[in-house]
């Protein structure tokens, strides 16, 4: 019993000038851990007269709750504190004068905007999709088949949810939109996207704009036409554009598109790793099977897709080496748009 009000005193003592969280957590081991002195106590019952152990498991239960009480009420304490100091420390005058803050819209923005104005210009509705994704509409309705590369751990953010992941493309929202529309479509989304991508032109978040035409009678010629005309308004001049002959499950016919590298005028550079060229859109002629995963009637309907790089094209459009210049947020950066 004398051992009883010894511990009480001693850890009472010990809570109330503990200072931080840290402290108390070590207090708490100390009286309440599996080896503690509360539980090294009630250990200690065996060596307890038979008629006395009753009242003295009683006490050190007693002794444990009060000091598990203790210890919540310091922490309420520690903790409230640690708030106040932080709202004291983040204290901000909010009605200071602004001195040469106004703000500037951001490159990425108004390439964006820039992107979605064409296209409404030429009649495309604007669509969205989540970020966090169906895997059967990045994947497997867009005929991605499941031992595809894209799939690899290695470019897509999976998240501990069966069956989601991170968007590593716009080109879902060619599916959300033929499952809930009946053609004639002409659509664009626009949206950010995520993979495991890393260097100077690549970054792990990133934009596109997909694009989806399905109606009677399309083929190459109206999407190579669409094409050409949307980079012709976007750059405001005639610059050197190719389609080169590429794959994606969901198109067939497929092609990429580059153009000639603005950096170093198409003679090499880091940018364009030497080629001249910078690859900023994929497009083709959307595959029958994709079409009939979306209950679209082939017997009638064609259609051609694309989905670009915002990022590559601000790169291009502001002559800008680096893709991480956009995520930086450097005042002297940003301040230049
Ligand atoms: C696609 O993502 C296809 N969904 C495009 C598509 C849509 C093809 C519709 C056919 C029909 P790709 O992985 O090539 O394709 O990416 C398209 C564009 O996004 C590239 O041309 C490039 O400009 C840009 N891009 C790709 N990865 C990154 C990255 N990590 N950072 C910045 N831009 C990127
Ligand atoms: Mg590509």
């Amino acid at each position: 019993m004398q051992d009883l009000e010894e511990i009480k005193s001693s850890a009472l003592g010990e809570i109330s000038s503990c200072k931080d969280l840290h402290e108390l957590q070590q207090v708490k081991a100390k009286y309440l851990g599996k080896k503690g002195l509360v539980s090294q106590a009630l250990k200690r019952i065996k060596e307890i007269p038979p008629e006395e152990r009753r009242d003295y498991g009683k006490r050190v239960n007693a002794l444990k709750e009060l000091i598990e009480e203790e210890i919540k009420k310091k922490e309420e304490e520690i903790r409230r504190k640690e708030l106040e100091e932080k709202l004291l420390r983040e204290w901000q005058d909010l009605t200071l004068p602004l001195e040469n803050t106004i703000g500037s819209v951001h490159p990425i923005t108004l390439t964006l905007e820039r992107i979605v104005e064409i296209f409404r210009g030429m009649g495309f509705s604007v669509e969205q999709g989540p970020e966090i994704e169906l895997e059967d509409y990045n994947f497997d309705k867009l005929n991605i088949p499941k031992d595809h590369p894209a799939r690899d751990m290695q470019d897509t953010f999976y998240i501990n949810k069966e069956g989601y992941l991170l968007r590593t493309h716009t080109s879902p929202v060619q599916i959300r939109t033929m499952l809930s529309q009946k053609p004639p479509i002409q659509m664009i989304a626009p949206g950010r996207v995520y993979r495991r991508d890393d260097d100077p032109t690549h970054s792990p978040v990133f934009h596109q704009v997909e694009g989806l035409v399905v109606d009677e009678n399309i083929s190459f010629p109206h999407m190579k036409f669409v094409i050409e005309e949307f980079l012709r308004e976007f750059f405001q001049k005639d610059v050197p554009v190719r389609f080169r002959a590429s794959y994606f499950p969901f198109t067939e016919p497929s092609a990429e598109v580059d153009i000639g590298c603005v950096i170093c005028n198409q003679k090499g550079c880091r940018v364009c790793k030497n080629t001249g060229w910078l690859e900023v859109m994929g497009c083709g002629m959307v595959h029958p099977a994709v079409l009939e995963n979306c209950r679209v009637d082939t017997e009638i309907y064609q259609g051609f897709a694309f989905g670009m790089g915002v990022e590559r094209l601000a790169m291009l459009l502001f002559r800008i080496d680096n893709i991480k210049l956009f995520y930086e947020n450097d005042i002297r950066f940003l301040r230049q748009f």
